[in-house]
Parts: structure tokens; C-alpha cells; sequence
């Protein structure tokens, strides 16, 4: 795990970036690209297409229904990407990951999350349509990552759900940094249940109250509690 003093960057390449407008505008993510923690960067990658219509696909070889997204507008976006960001650092060598949303990917989990945050650069590919040329899996991802054994129509969400859980273990992004040493324990992220006010609520003519050591200002009692119900996630 790494505690890096340079800001995260990420770059987005989606053929479509308005989906991202809104998600970005809000909540923490928001504020971290605000206070500078992260820079994300959303790429049409239309802009790197081979011709002037802006075209990214092409019929598969072999034949098949839908089309495939083409490898030479990703490779030429790659390429710009990582020498942008390297020049930005001149001698001083940063390193980029580049990854490709598939479903046939590697499966995220907190680990590689974890795991992500030691690349200062992450160059994030959005898969479309029936898949995206081989090559670009083979020749230009450093890795294929599925957020889930289930098909999406493609890598935005998937995009959103590693930023987001990458972005909330950079330093300050999330609350204090303490509560990043306080969560980030036995090669994961403890999670507990939680409760807050009223301490009696009535659900379908049942009283459900907070459990009561909860209540008891007994710090001792309440972390023990706590290792109790805990779940690692990683
Ligand atoms: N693209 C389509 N489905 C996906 C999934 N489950 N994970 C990552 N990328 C995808």
C-alpha cells in the first residue's frame, strides 16, 4: 500500500463521457478533485479515431452480430496519454497502469484496489458494443479487470466503481486520515454494523431499538462489539 504524495490521476477513455457529468459533480469525489487529492480526466475517444466521422468500430473478423471497438484509436489515445503525464514529471519516471474493462477480466476486489493506489496514473478503458479487439487486451492493457460475473453494456460503471473505491483510500479524501488506519486492518477493510438516531423505531409495528452497548459509552465493551460483528472486505 502506498502513501503517495503526488495526486492520482486518472484518465477515462469512453466513447461516452457525458455519462460521467454528473457522477463527477457530487458528493466526496467531487470535493477530492476539488482539493486536489485526484485529477480525473474523461477522453472521448472519438477524438483518436482513424477517420473523420469519429469512427471507433468495425464488423468482427470472421463474421458475428455487433461490432467491435477498434484497436488503433485506443493505442493512439494510450500513447498520448502516458507521454502527457510523463512530461509532467520529466525525469523523475511515474508509473502508469493501464486496464480494460471486461467481463472476462480478472475479478476487483478491495485488494486491487489497494493495489492501485500505488500507480500514479491510471489510464482506464471503457469497453463498448460486442467487445474491443484482442490486441488492445494483449498489446496494450497491463491488465483486464470485471467488476462482477455478470455483462454490462459496457465499462463506465465498472470505471465509476475503481475510481470510487480507489479514490476513498487516497489520504483525505474520505473524513479524516485516521479513519483510514482505523478501517484498513488483516489485509482488508473492516466493516461493522452501524446506528444512528432515533434509538427506538418502530418497522412494520415492531419496535427495533440500537443495541444497547452501543449506548453505553463503554468504549471497551463497544469495540469488542464491534470485532464481534466485523467483516473484512478485501
Ligand atoms: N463490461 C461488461 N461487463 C463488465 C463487467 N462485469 N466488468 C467489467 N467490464 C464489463
Amino acid at each position: 500500500m502506498s502513501l503517495f504524495n503526488d495526486i492520482m490521476r486518472f484518465d477515462i477513455l469512453t466513447i461516452f463521457p457525458f455519462l460521467f457529468d454528473s457522477y463527477l459533480e457530487e458528493s466526496l469525489i467531487k470535493k477530492a478533485r476539488e482539493k486536489g487529492s485526484i485529477e480525473v480526466n474523461v477522453h472521448d475517444l472519438r477524438k483518436w479515431s482513424v477517420d473523420k466521422h469519429g469512427t471507433v468500430d468495425d464488423k468482427p473478423f470472421g463474421g458475428g452480430s455487433g461490432m467491435v471497438m477498434r484497436v488503433e484509436p485506443i493505442y493512439r489515445a494510450v500513447c498520448e496519454l502516458k507521454e502527457d503525464f510523463l512530461k509532467k514529471y520529466k525525469n523523475d519516471a511515474p508509473s502508469s497502469r493501464v486496464i480494460l474493462f471486461t467481463p472476462r477480466g480478472k475479478r476487483f476486489n478491495q485488494k486491487k484496489a489497494d493495489d492501485f493506489t500505488n500507480y500514479k496514473q491510471m489510464i482506464i478503458i471503457c469497453g463498448r458494443y460486442e467487445g474491443v479487439d484482442e490486441r488492445v487486451a494483449k498489446y496494450i492493457a497491463d491488465e483486464r479487470i470485471s467488476i462482477g460475473n455478470y455483462v454490462l453494456m459496457g465499462g463506465e460503471l465498472p470505471a465509476m466503481v475503481v475510481l470510487e473505491t480507489v479514490s476513498r483510500l487516497v489520504p483525505g479524501v474520505v473524513g479524516k486520515e485516521s479513519f483510514l488506519k482505523e478501517r484498513r486492518k488483516e489485509g482488508g477493510f473492516v466493516e461493522y454494523p452501524q446506528y444512528t438516531r432515533p434509538e427506538n423505531v418502530t418497522i412494520s409495528g415492531k419496535k427495533r431499538r440500537v443495541p444497547g452497548v452501543l449506548l453505553s459509552g463503554d468504549h471497551k465493551r463497544i469495540e469488542e462489539w464491534r470485532k464481534e460483528k466485523k467483516r473484512i472486505i478485501n
